[in-house]
This record gives C-alpha cells, structure tokens and sequence, in this order.
C-alpha cells in the first residue's frame, strides 16, 4: 500500500512512524512533513489546506490511503474533498468534524444528549456576553466557537478580566471569525485526561490514556502552548473513571453523533476533567491529540494501518485493540521564548543518538534541512519520547534521552510527569 500523511508536526511524525511498522505499507508520503519525517516518508511540499493539489497528488501516485492529522484541514472538509474523487481517506466529514470546529455546536450537542459537561451559555455579540458576565459567577471561562491554534480559551478570573476577553476575542478579533461567536462556561477544577479513541461512525475503540502540559514554564506557569509535554497512561484515570466515560461520555458521544445524521468516522480525542462530581468533558478534538500521539502510539502494539482500514469500512468491532503494559513520557525541547517570540535556524546535534532505538525517539514538530544539516524551525522543535515499565522509569529516560541532543537556544519544562509522584 501507499500511504499519504497530511500535517507537519511531532504528531505526523508519530504517526508516519507507526505507519512504517505496518507490513502492509510500501511507500509513505508526508505533505508537507518536515526533516525528521523524511527519515520514514517521503516529503511533498504541499500545503496541509491546498486540497486540489493534493488530491491531484493523491491520485497521481494511486495513493491506497490518506490520513490526516490537523484540524484545520478536516473542519475545512478535506475527507470530502478526497471522497468526492473516490479517493479513501482516514478522518471525519466536514458535517463530522465540527465537533471540534465549533464549541458551540458541541456545547449544544452535549446537552441535547445529556453528556457530563461544564454548563454554559452562547452568546453572538459582545453586547449580550458583557450584560451575562455583569451576573455571571467568577472565575468564568470564555472560549472563541472556531479553531484558533488551541488558544481561545481565556480563563478569567473577575469581570474585569472577563469583560478585557470579550473585547479580545469578539471585538478586537484575537481569533478572527473564531471570535464571531463565544461560550462563556462555568470554571470547573480538576486534574485533566486527554483520551484519543478509534471511531468507525458506530463503533468507538478508547486508547491508552495521556497527560498534557499546556503551560510554557514549570509548574504550569507561562501561557498557553500547544503543548510542552506529555505522558501515557494517566494514573488518575482509574477503572472506575473509565467505566463512567464508557458509559455516559463515549458511546453517547458517538450515537450522538449518527442521531444528528453527522457520522463521526476518525479520531476523536475526549479532553476530561476529574472534577468532584465525577469526568466532565472540557473539549473535543476531530483529531489525534499534539504531543499525545507521541506518548499512545508507541505503546500501541496493533498494526494502526489495519485501525484505520476498519474504522472506514465501519468493522472496527471486529479489532481487539491493545496497548503494552509499560508507560511512555515525551519531553518538549522548544526554542527560547515559545510560544512568543524565539529565534530558529540553529543546528541541531545529537539525533544520530537515537537511530535505531526502540525505546527512545525523536519525534520533530519543527525542523527542516539547511545545506545538509538539520536546524530548528519553529516554537516546538522535538518531543523526545522515552518508553520504561513504569512512568517514574519512562520520566527518567525521557530527560536523560533530552540531554543527547543540542541546539543554539534549548528550552524545555523540567517538571514534565512531576503529577506521577501524587498518583
Ligand atoms: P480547551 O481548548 O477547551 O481544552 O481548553 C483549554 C484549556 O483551558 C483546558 O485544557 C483547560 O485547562 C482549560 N479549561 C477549558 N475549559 C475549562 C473549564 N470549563 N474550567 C476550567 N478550565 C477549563
Ligand atoms: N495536546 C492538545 C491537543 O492536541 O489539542
């Protein structure tokens, strides 16, 4: 088979890397992939939203199957697009996948459906989201309805924060059109589970669970980054979590879903919050989740190609899905200054280091060739993943995995999995 992956990021290359492993695939291309993905794809310069080139690409090839990983693609209806040629593609619909395009339509949608959630109130103008927040309980919480790089969420301590983020998101346009509309939602306190599932429109698989670090610094300092590290399983999201999600988030979310004549076929990734009344869902994601993908998919022991052939023909039923009994970390090295302001270009040394391991890797978010060498090119530049029977064994090799490799302006959190020690 050939495969063609859409995206260029840490989680691409998570997921071209599993991708390799399957002896069903001959070839592997990535659009547009980045230095570290071409050591397992091949790279195509093609823009993750120029749907015609690549599905012109995609047929010049005879591509067997494409998956996409980003978001901004699968809202703009690029499973349509390779549909309406006859092309077979892994990921939701347009109609799907905008429970995660729009908060509002999956704030309405778990309510309908009765799915444990934050409540919440929408609002179209700045004018009546200001007169709400004048009796609103604080802190609040206002999210932007569309995407916005998963940084329109504002939580606010005091109306007059509040009232600066209305300003922020629906006047000033932050977000552009992702501002048009906002949730504002009820502040819930707890620790957070990202879970990714399979989904063949009927039939969910739920994966192993993980753990984000969205803040820049240590103890969850700094702002909002796509994300500083992660790792798998969650020790907090024990068996009786589990049979709760299973029976009041997952399914339901699924069946939703096909109620509203929206068949989800793809991922979706269930952000959770463990509050004292029990898991409340934070967000939905159409997508593999960005550094997530980097910790779930090495302990994954299934041939994933197999995962997504069975999730679009809709017999994922017949898939015992497993992970390994062991635990995985993976530690963000950013540039200096990320998510603002941070140089790039600088060489990277030390990846010769992990060539070959099966218990350590390099998975590049943002890096890209310069006269035979690799350097830095972007705010995260690699999510360096380490495997250990237990999470404190996997914490420690992830760090010391960090120390092998170097370049000019080297950030990353040195708290990554600090939560292990409180499970
Ligand atoms: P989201 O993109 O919706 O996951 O929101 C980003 C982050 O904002 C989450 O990971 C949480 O840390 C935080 N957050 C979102 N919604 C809430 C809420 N209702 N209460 C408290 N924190 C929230
Ligand atoms: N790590 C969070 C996300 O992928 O949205």
């Amino acid at each position: 088979m050939k495969v063609l992956v859409v995206g260029g990021g840490g989680r691409e290359h998570a997921i071209c890397w599993k991708v390799a492993k399957s002896p069903l695939v001959d070839k592997i291309y990535c659009a547009p992939g980045n230095a570290g993905i071409a050591s397992v794809a091949e790279c195509v310069p093609i823009g993750a939203m120029e749907f015609d080139k690549l599905v012109a690409f995609a047929k010049e090839k005879e591509i067997d199957l494409t998956v996409v990983g980003m978001d901004d693609p699968l809202v703009g209806g690029i499973v349509d697009a390779f549909e309406a040629e006859g092309l077979r593609v892994f990921g939701p619909r347009k109609n799907a996948a905008i429970l995660e395009g729009s908060k509002a339509f999956s704030k309405d949608l778990m309510k309908k459906y009765d799915i444990p959630t934050a409540a919440y109130e929408t609002f179209n103008s700045p004018e009546d989201a200001l007169k709400y927040l004048e009796t609103a309980p604080m802190p609040t919480v206002l999210k932007a309805d569309g995407l916005a790089l998963g940084k329109g969420v504002l939580i606010c301590q005091n109306l007059e924060e509040a009232k600066a983020g209305v300003q922020e998101l629906m006047v000033d346009k932050q977000f552009g059109s992702a501002g048009d509309r906002i949730v504002i939602e009820e502040f819930m306190t707890g620790r957070e589970v990202s879970v990714l599932s399979f989904v063949d429109g009927k039939t969910i698989k739920i994966m192993t669970s993980a753990q984000d670090h969205k803040r820049a610094k240590d103890n969850d300092q700094g702002l909002n980054t796509g994300g500083m590290g992660t790792f798998s399983p969650s020790p907090f999201y024990t068996a009786e979590v589990d049979d709760f999600c299973r029976k009041y988030i997952y399914q339901k979310t699924v069946d939703a879903m096909a109620s509203e004549g929206r068949e989800f076929k793809g991922i979706i990734f269930f952000g959770l919050m463990l509050t004292e009344k029990g898991p409340r869902v934070l967000e939905y994601n159409a997508r593999f989740g960005d550094p997530e993908t980097q910790v779930v998919l090495p302990r994954m022991k299934n041939d994933i190609v197999e995962v997504f052939n069975a999730c679009i023909d809709g017999t994922l039923d017949q898939i015992n899905l497993q992970f390994e009994d062991n635990a995985a970390v993976c530690v963000v090295l950013a540039s200096d200054g990320y998510p603002e302001h941070y140089e790039k270009g600088f060489e990277i040394k030390g990846l010769e280091k992990f060539a070959g391991c099966d218990d350590k890797f390099v998975f590049h978010a943002g890096s890209k060739f310069n006269d035979g060498k690799i350097v830095t090119n972007g705010g995260r530049v690699l999510g360096v993943t380490a495997l250990g029977a237990d999470l404190k064994t996997a914490r420690a090799n992830a760090y010391a995995a960090t120390e092998l490799i170097d370049f000019a302006n080297k950030y990353k959190r040195n708290d990554i999995g600090k939560a292990i020690d409180e499970a």
